[in-house]
């Protein structure tokens, strides 16, 4: 037998390095390399697995048929709107998410709920376990089968003679394949493993779902390599303490990346959360300085998330502390100087803590006029009107930009109830049951909201 080499991986990228050192120098992560061994092993596997595929044919690009299987629907209305119709037959989907967050309850749901014949592999937990958590969740289908296995040639058996629609891997981090050597979970098995179930997807139509767990960074432990094999990469999030789980796609081959699925974990399991805008008003108090309400938008859907501001006056001497949460802390600092320079408030002597309600995360430029003004409110000690919404984009000159979709934007805070809004003065149309303010700068937004 050919001898095993000893060498260091990324866990970030899968690079492989001779020597160990701090940080890798191919995608410049720190502290991800581990100990792993490169062998012939691998390679044989891999070309076994190959021998599976039929070989490739070139053909000219007229004679291609573009007629695919389209996506079947999981009937999870909120998966659904996330996969962009369901999932496509053939295709692999990476389910990431940290340990605990509801992967595994999702899948069952998913499982029990669709038509088709399916194999639920569980490679962590017992059957018995799985049976106790379904009949928790009332949830059962003649068609759903559970496997209890680790070992990926049985896995690839039990698929043989079952023959199922559906396939799910609970997780590939705990799926081995002694064949390709090394410790369960590290990248080589992690991707080796992967690779195989991406090549019997392809081969037999199969519809896979694999599930990987994230690490406390936040990465999928192993899998930015990963990504590259399979079609469709989502990740759950959301806070553990908190019932809200947002699923998001990362990749996704067969539609946009940009729809959100709302989600509530509850004792009967994850139920899809249709109104979120709703549930994310639901607790705000009004008439308090520093809060705002802010409609952005997460792909096709309009939300309406309250942003908050506290600010306290420093004694001086010291930087003022800075907090953003939910936040880009970049995008704080930029629109702190804005404030200061373009609207002649001062905030260098304030702390300023800024969070975004509900643990959502925005990322768009939209909330940025929202934002100012929370700031503003609450270092004046004065309340924003309780049936404001604000939005628009700030500049570094202090104009008020446009931002897109403004239309959608406002329709939804009409529909829940409110009646004012602030936008950029370019925005488009009019929004029934809503007046509206057009404003061209900062400052004009603050003289309208009563700021100035
Ligand atoms: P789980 O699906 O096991 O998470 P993962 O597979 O991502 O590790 O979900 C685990 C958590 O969800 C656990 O803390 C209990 C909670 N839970 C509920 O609150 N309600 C339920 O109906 C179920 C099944 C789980
Ligand atoms: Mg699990």
């Amino acid at each position: 037998m050919a001898k095993l080499k000893l060498i260091h991986r990324c866990t970030d990228c899968g690079s492989a390095h001779p020597k160990w050192s701090g940080r890798c120098v191919t995608c410049g992560a720190w502290n991800s390399l581990v100990e792993d061994v490169e062998g012939p092993d691998e390679k044989v596997s891999l070309a076994a697995g190959l021998a599976l595929v039929p070989p490739g044919e070139a053909k000219p690009i007229n004679d291609i048929s573009t007629h695919l299987g389209g996506p079947v629907s999981t009937h999870i209305a909120e998966l659904d709107r996330v996969l962009g119709g369901g999932l496509v037959p053939g295709s692999v989907t990476l389910l990431g998410g940290e340990p605990g967050i509801g992967k595994s309850t999702l899948l069952l749901q998913l499982l029990a709920s669709s038509n088709r014949k399916c194999l639920y592999v569980t490679a962590e937990e017992s059957a018995q376990q799985v049976k106790l958590r379904a009949d928790r969740l009332g949830v059962n289908s003649p068609d759903l089968w559970l496997l209890s296995e680790m070992s990926l040639a049985n896995i690839l058996r039990s698929v043989d003679e079952l023959k199922p629609d559906v396939l799910v891997v609970d997780s590939i981090q705990t799926v081995v394949d002694p064949e390709l050597g090394s410790t369960p979970g590290s990248v080589v098995q992690v991707r080796g493993c992967a690779h195989r179930l991406v090549q019997e997807a392809k081969h037999r139509d199969l519809t896979v779902v694999i599930v990987g767990h994230v690490t406390k960074e936040g990465g999928l432990a192993g899998p930015r390599v990963l990504e590259h094999v399979v079609d469709t990469v989502l990740s759950f999030e959301g806070e553990r303490h908190h019932a809200l789980r947002l699923l998001r796609a990362a990749k996704h081959r067969f539609g946009p990346t940009n729809e959100l699925g709302l989600f509530e974990m509850t004792e009967e399991g994850l139920i899809g959360v249709p109104d979120a805008s709703q549930l994310f008003l639901n607790d705000r108090r009004t008439g308090v300085p520093g809060s705002v309400v802010v409609p952005t938008i997460e792909g096709h859907r309009p939300l309406l998330v309250e942003v908050q501001a506290l600010t306290n006056k420093t004694s001086g001497g010291v930087p003022a502390r800075r907090s953003a949460q939910g936040l880009d802390p970049g995008r704080l600092a930029l629109l702190l100087a804005v404030i200061e320079r373009r609207a002649r408030v001062e905030v260098h002597t304030h702390e300023v803590y800024a969070s975004v309600v509900g643990g959502v995360k925005l990322t768009e430029p939209g909330t940025d006029l929202g934002l100012c003004l929370a700031i503003v409110s609450a270092i004046s000690n004065k309340p924003l009107p309780s049936d404001l919404v604000v939005i628009g984009e700030v500049g570094l000159a202090g104009e008020v930009r446009q931002v897109s979709q403004i239309q959608r934007r406002l329709t939804e805070a009409a529909r829940l109830g409110f009646a004012r809004a602030i936008v950029p003065a370019s925005a488009p149309a009019k929004t029934e049951g809503l007046s509206v303010m057009r404003v061209g700068t900062l400052s004009e937004a603050l003289a309208h909201a009563g700021l100035n």
